[in-house]
């Protein structure tokens, strides 16, 4: 599986050193992918301390150019640069607090591509979505518009988060991830998108990862709470099914 870090605005420098430092110690089964999204400051940190490492990284946003008068942004040319190799592209949080929009989603993920790197494409449905059951159609709309004009061919890595299940504590039942996870499934390939890893993510803990796991379609997790201690993350890492 792919179990992803979603460190969201936490951890400098030192501290993202420390986690590494007390994680290499501690990682020795390795049966899965592990990737870390640190926050923009501590990415060089990661890329020091990852070096040679079979821990990937990111960032959790990149601008959809790489250079330029585009101030506070971030260039995914240098994120390849540093040896980062992923990037969280329509996290709830950037759609919600930042006013991402489709079209601008989709530009970043044929950046992201072009360079050679993989977005992880993030996509959910609110409470009030799913309350009214509109879950299906909130995702084939953010697929349809936040994929439009993307090569089918190129690497691609999806995460399914509702929304009401990112941060809250309340993580989606495994007949929710069954039955969303095929749906996304089913959608992407009805854009054309096939054999895409789909991770869950939404409060994912060390107790919910093995039954989580074993629903179809879930190819991983991608964690936020639970990824910042060494222990907690460790433990999703050791339930979560090879
Ligand atoms: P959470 O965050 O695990 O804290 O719910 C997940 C995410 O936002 O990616």
């Amino acid at each position: 599986m792919i179990v992803a870090a979603n460190w969201k605005l936490n951890k400098s420098p030192a501290e993202a050193r420390q986690f590494f430092k007390d994680f290499k110690a501690q990682w020795t089964q390795k049966n899965h992918k592990v990737v870390i999204f640190p926050s923009a400051f501590a990415m060089e940190a990661c890329s020091t301390e990852l070096k040679g490492s079979e821990i990937s990284f990111g960032a959790q946003n990149i601008f959809s150019e790489s250079k330029g008068a585009f101030t506070g942004e971030n260039s995914a040319q240098v994120l390849k640069e540093l040896g980062g190799s992923y990037v969280l592209i329509g996290h709830s949080e950037r759609r919600a607090l930042f006013g991402e929009k489709h079209e601008m989603l989709a530009q970043k993920v044929k950046h992201v591509q072009e360079l050679g790197l993989t977005p992880l494409f993030c996509i959910g449905e609110t409470l009030a979505e799913r309350e009214a059951g509109k879950t299906h159609s909130v995702l084939v709309e953010q697929i349809k518009q936040g994929l439009k004009g993307v090569n089918p061919q190129a690497p691609l890595v999806v995460a399914y988060e509702p929304v009401w299940a990112i941060g809250t504590g309340k993580v989606a039942t495994s007949e929710q991830v069954a039955e969303t996870h095929t749906w996304v499934n089913e959608i992407l390939c009805d854009y054309g998108f096939k054999g895409v890893a789909i991770l869950y993510g939404g409060s994912v803990k060390a107790e919910s990862a093995a039954e989580l796991g074993r629903q179809p379609f879930v190819a991983g997790f991608l964690v936020g709470g639970a990824s910042l201690e060494v222990n907690s993350f460790l433990g999703i890492l050791s339930q979560a099914p090879s």
